[in-house]
């Protein structure tokens, strides 16, 4: 049979190209550039060289931008109250063309070199079968012949050495990344101990808060339906409008003004605790922004819908791999809805590791009145009013007091 390898040039997935070669399938390759830091050609090179009879890599950047990172910043989505969810967004888009490919050139069989105890086994293969039930996963992790053969670093070493392929790093750094152009994460390794502090050196995105410039840089990002539509750099007028240039020029500024490291204990899907570190350079500034924006343009009901309802299950959704659901259809339909009145722009000063908001304003979305929200003058608004208001309302709670107080 055939088989589609999410391949990505490590010692892992190209001992299990090897390794499948030898369990008597053909292999070819599918690299997805997400916007890691990536030779490409050298790994095209190594997999054919390996045995690959195909190499497959798909520039899906703009696809991720468009398609996942900009609903993710309508949404305000986040995991936990602090993880931005950079490997969840990138899992649909990789194995959407993964299953694409796979039909184009009849594999009847998928794999990939998840491990057994994450969360990306459940969302690529949760992806493959929505998007093609009759899809065969070899999941070589979870496969005895394979992991018992296999169950060290030294072994697949051993194995590399007797079969030709070549090894680049000898000493592998001592965690593990998952790097596109939303985010990086680090985990396992010397961060499995929750209290040990990550070295300086790990950090690979973003500038270390206290290395950032003494002076601030400011910004002003504009959104149409809650979508950042440009970006305007206030001290050199540069200004981006290209969602992928956009989102990339982002990145630029946060990282080095130290913006988006988070250290965290997170929950799997699958029920293990992990400690996990990530830089989210750019979706941190866009949140924020966003987030801000909505307080002035979202209408107070709409926002309540949307933060409770909206906000945690697609944030869900994402972290556990069920993108291609039924029920994201439903939310994705509301969260749109949700954000035809986000328009408007936001000024922000971007500081040692501080997104710092300076103003927002709206010129279509009328939901804010000055006159009316002002101590100063009284608007439309008759203070008297009031009286009626909070004598409704305290109706339930006098009598609450009552029996509670004496
Ligand atoms: N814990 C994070 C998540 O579940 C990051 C996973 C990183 N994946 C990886 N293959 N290194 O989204
Ligand atoms: C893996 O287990 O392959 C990486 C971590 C995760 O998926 O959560």
């Amino acid at each position: 049979g055939r088989v589609l390898l999410a391949y990505s040039g490590g010692l892992d997935t190209s001992c299990i190209l090897v390794w499948l070669r030898e369990q008597g399938y053909e292999v070819i390759t599918y690299m997805a550039n997400v916007g890691q830091e990536e030779d490409f050609e050298a790994a095209r090179e190594k997999a054919l060289k390996i045995g690959a009879t195909k190499v497959y890599i798909e520039d899906l950047r703009r696809i991720f931008v468009e398609e996942l990172i900009f609903p993710a910043i309508q949404a305000n989505a986040i995991y936990e109250n602090v993880y931005l969810l950079g490997t969840s967004l990138a899992r649909p888009v990789i194995a959407k063309r993964q299953i694409e490919i796979a039909e184009k050139e009849n594999c009847e069989y998928i794999s990939h070199g998840c491990t057994g105890k994450g969360n990306d086994q459940v969302r690529f293969e949760l992806a493959y079968y929505a998007l093609k039930p009759d899809i065969k996963v070899i999941a070589p992790w979870r496969i005895p012949e394979f992991y018992e053969r296999f169950p060290g670093r030294p072994a697949l070493l051993a194995y590399a050495a007797e079969k030709n392929i070549p090894v680049v790093q000898t000493t592998k750094q001592p965690w593990s990344t998952d790097e596109n152009l939303f985010h990086c994460s680090y985990e396992a390794g010397v961060l499995e101990d929750p209290d040990v502090t990550p070295p300086k050196n790990m950090w690979k995105l973003i500038v270390d808060p206290e290395d950032a410039p003494n002076t601030p840089e400011r910004i002003t990002i504009t959104f149409k339906q809650g979508i950042p539509v440009m970006v305007k750099n206030n001290s050199d007028g540069i200004t981006v409008s290209d969602p992928l240039d956009l989102f990339l020029y982002l990145n630029t500024i946060a990282r080095r003004n130290g913006i988006g490291r988070i250290d965290i204990v997170e929950n799997r899907f699958i029920g293990i605790k992990s400690r996990g570190c990530y830089e989210t350079p750019g979706g941190t500034i866009l949140r924020t922004a966003h987030v801000d924006l909505e307080g002035l343009v979202l209408d107070r009901q709409v926002r309540s819908l949307r933060d409770q309802f909206i906000t945690p299950q697609y944030s869900q959704l994402l972290y556990n791999g069920q993108y291609f659901s039924p029920e994201r259809s439903v939310l994705f339909a509301a969260l749109l809805e949700s954000q035809k009145s986000v328009n408007g722009e936001v000024k922000l000063k971007l500081y040692k590791g501080n997104v710092i908001i300076e103003g927002r304003k709206s010129d279509t979305e009328k939901l804010y009145d000055m006159d009316e929200s002002s101590m100063d003058v009284t608007g439309g608004f008759s203070p008297i009013d009031a009286d009626g208001f909070i004598k409704t309302q305290s109706i339930r709670l006098k009598k609450w007091g009552m029996s509670v107080f004496k």
